[in-house]
């Protein structure tokens, strides 16, 4: 099992804190907004914690659950607190108008491929890689494609992009 700092308090910060929780790790939850933070893990149950805002984190992995504006400047000010950490930033770079994504094409906003493949399994999810970090652009990609269906396909946000193995 895990340690892991989630930083953020938001909906994905509550869906990966909750399935986190359950799945065993300890969770640590770190927001701008110190009583957001306290309720969400509350919330959680299952031994979750506050961190304060900008020190370093409890986790070993740090979960980055901010809007995708946000992140470079949250990064950038906890600066050195997040040394040693696996940094895993789950933001969706989306442009202004939700139909592309907020930089150029053949670059993404990763940085760096860490192996978090025991975690996503904590979480009660099968991970697959796709590729060296190259590939994190079309990733992003798939994440305009998604808001493509709710808004056109789908009409809404519940439900969910997957990978079915067909017999040979
Ligand atoms: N990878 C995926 O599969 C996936 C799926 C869904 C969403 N996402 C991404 O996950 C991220 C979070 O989504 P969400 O649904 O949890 O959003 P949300 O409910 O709106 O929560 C956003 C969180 O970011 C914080 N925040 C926003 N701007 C900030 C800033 N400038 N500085 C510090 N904190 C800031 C908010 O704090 P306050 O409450 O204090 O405003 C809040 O805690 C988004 O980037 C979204 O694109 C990824």
């Amino acid at each position: 099992m895990s340690n892991i700092s989630i930083i953020g308090t938001g909906d994905m910060a509550r869906t990966i804190g909750a399935r986190a929780t359950a799945g065993g790790n300890t969770v640590e939850i770190m927001g701008r907004d110190q009583s957001k933070a306290a309720d969400l893990a509350k919330a959680l149950g299952g031994g979750a914690t506050t961190g304060e805002w900008g020190t370093a984190p409890a986790g070993d992995i740090v979960i980055v659950a901010l809007l995708h504006d946000g992140v470079v400047p949250v990064i950038a000010r906890y600066g050195d607190a997040l040394a040693g950490k696996v940094i895993v930033d789950i933001s969706n770079p989306f442009n202004s108008t939700f139909d592309g994504l907020a930089h150029r094409e053949e670059t993404s906003i990763a940085q760096a491929k860490a192996s978090v493949e025991a975690f996503i399994e904590s979480l009660g999810m099968r991970p697959l890689d796709v590729g060296g970090l190259k590939m994190a652009h079309w990733l992003e990609g798939a994440g305009v494609v998604t808001v493509g269906l709710a808004n056109h396909g789908v009409g809404n946000l519940n439900f969910a992009l997957s990978i079915t193995e067909l017999p040979v």
